[in-house]
């Protein structure tokens, strides 16, 4: 009999140690992006063995062509499913970093969140699972199931090496379901099981025109304008009403569920709200859906960003010899990155304007996830998250991507869990990034009920 109110305790007298051990973790700019970064890297790596290993789990790297994977595992249960957590080490980069109120590597609680660089995505998330699986050794129980943990550190930069390694570390894959902290609750006070991600593919596109930039009083006029054509190829690409014109690119979308409309109605969103957090004048979309709908269920194209040409101070007549664009769709599943590769080329060969060539660079991709919301783990995951946040949780799709995701499934047809401990107003990715204090501890809890619900 597994002795949850001892558990119970042993969390509540040691709060205050899973937040230093957080913190100690929280202050190694482990950036994945920054290739100066490497050994920060390393001692990431380094910190979560030694932490999966202080509680009594085997350990080790795996080395690659990056940073290296973290593996460790609890003893095999015979007869009882494995769980293998998943999860990231790296970071992303913290710039501008005039905009972060405390330095992004000194974490902080302010207002009851811990403040800093990766605090939410994913080092605090995943460090939930880490810290209950040392309160079950540390209370003397015995876990009724094995745990295995995967953590790599290039999440935030394609997980070359997890990818790299997929075929030859079967054995530790080897699971019945993957859980994943890497996501959001639904709101505050609403803890979510997140059935489905968006898969992404992400491109580099760069306009040629003349073979240096030119006088434009000498040459406007008679030389296309890089600048120009690109915001032409960019407009072109995704109509005012949000559809995206890449030929046969919704083919393999798979049209919402009227059941699933029906829930996310009921979860009572406001875009007013959204749109008030966010600073914007209204929400814009796809026509024809719901914001939610279109967040969670329904591709889209950003710009993320525009490369070349003037950026200095003041003003520089030049036709711009190139410019360039870093541009992403997120995909829903069933639509495959290599195949939007095709279609982009497609579509660049038949709207390129005159006068100039166009070069495009595909820099990663990987498919979208949709789990069986019914599937046999569902109910345990349940009662998990019910035990640590008070309250069920609601059953909701995301917009991110955790592209490495789908390419596990494949390779161990495993359920996936993906239990996001989150808010969306955590600001993943932006400065001041943020994770409730309470959300830590409920997340450690949630996972220490865990391992039991699974285990029947
Ligand atoms: N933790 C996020 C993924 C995520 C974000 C899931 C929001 C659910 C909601 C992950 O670390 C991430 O940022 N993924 C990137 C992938 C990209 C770098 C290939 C993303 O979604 O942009
Ligand atoms: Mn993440
Ligand atoms: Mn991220």
């Amino acid at each position: 009999m597994t002795d949850f109110p001892s558990i119970d305790r042993y969390l509540e007298n040691n709060q205050q140690s899973h937040l230093d051990q957080l913190f100690e973790l929280l202050r190694i700019a482990s950036i994945s992006a920054d290739s100066s970064k490497k050994s920060e890297m390393a001692q990431a790596a380094n910190w979560v063995e030694a932490k999966l290993a202080s509680g009594g789990l085997k350990t080790k790297q795996i080395a690659g062509n990056g940073p290296p994977l973290v593996y460790g595992e609890t003893e095999p249960v015979p007869g009882k499913p494995v769980v293998l957590v998943y999860g990231h080490y790296d970071v992303q980069p913290a710039d501008p970093l005039h905009l972060w109120k405390t330095p992004p590597f000194e974490p902080t609680v302010r207002d009851g969140n811990i403040v800093a660089r990766g605090s939410t995505d994913d080092k605090g998330q995943m460090l939930t699972h880490v810290q209950s699986v040392l309160a079950w050794n540390a209370t003397g129980q015995k876990l009724p199931l094995q745990v295995k943990f995967l953590i790599e550190g290039q999440e935030e930069n394609g997980s070359e090496v997890l990818a790299e390694k997929l075929p030859d570390i079967g054995a530790e894959l080897a699971c019945d379901v993957i859980v994943i902290s890497d996501s959001s609750q639904y709101g505050k006070g609403r803890p979510a099981i997140t059935y489905g991600l968006r898969g992404i593919a992400y491109y580099e596109i760069r306009v040629h025109g003349p073979n240096a930039d030119l006088h434009s009083g000498s040459f406007g006029g008679a030389v296309a304008n890089p600048g120009l054509a690109l915001a032409r190829i960019l407009t072109e690409m995704k109509t005012a009403d949000g559809r995206i014109q890449l030929p046969g690119f919704y083919d393999p979308v798979i049209e919402l569920e009227q059941s699933e409309r029906d829930m996310w109605n009921s979860l009572g969103f406001s875009d007013e709200a959204m749109a008030k957090q966010l600073g914007v004048t209204e929400l814009v979309g796809e026509a024809g859906y719901t914001t939610l709908e279109r967040r969670w269920a329904r591709p889209t194209m950003d710009v993320h960003g525009l490369l070349g040409g003037y950026q200095g101070e003041g003003g520089k007549t030049i036709i711009p010899s190139w410019n360039g664009a870093k541009i992403s769709f997120r995909l829903v599943p069933n639509q495959d990155p290599k195949q939007v590769t095709q279609q982009l080329t497609e579509f660049l060969a038949a709207h390129t304007p005159p006068g100039v060539t166009v070069e495009l660079i595909d820099l990663h991709g990987g498919r979208g996830v949709v789990v069986d919301p019914n599937s046999k783990f569902m109910k345990g995951a349940s009662a998990a998250v019910e035990a640590g946040f008070g309250v069920p949780p609601v059953l909701i799709r995301e917009g991110g991507s955790i592209p490495i995701v789908a390419k596990m499934v494949e390779a161990t047809s495993a359920d996936v869990l993906l239990l996001g401990w989150g808010q969306d107003d955590d600001g993943a990715h932006s400065p001041n990034e943020k994770f409730s204090e309470q959300d830590y501890y409920r997340g450690i809890k949630a996972s220490s009920r865990l391992w039991h619900h699974l285990a029947i």
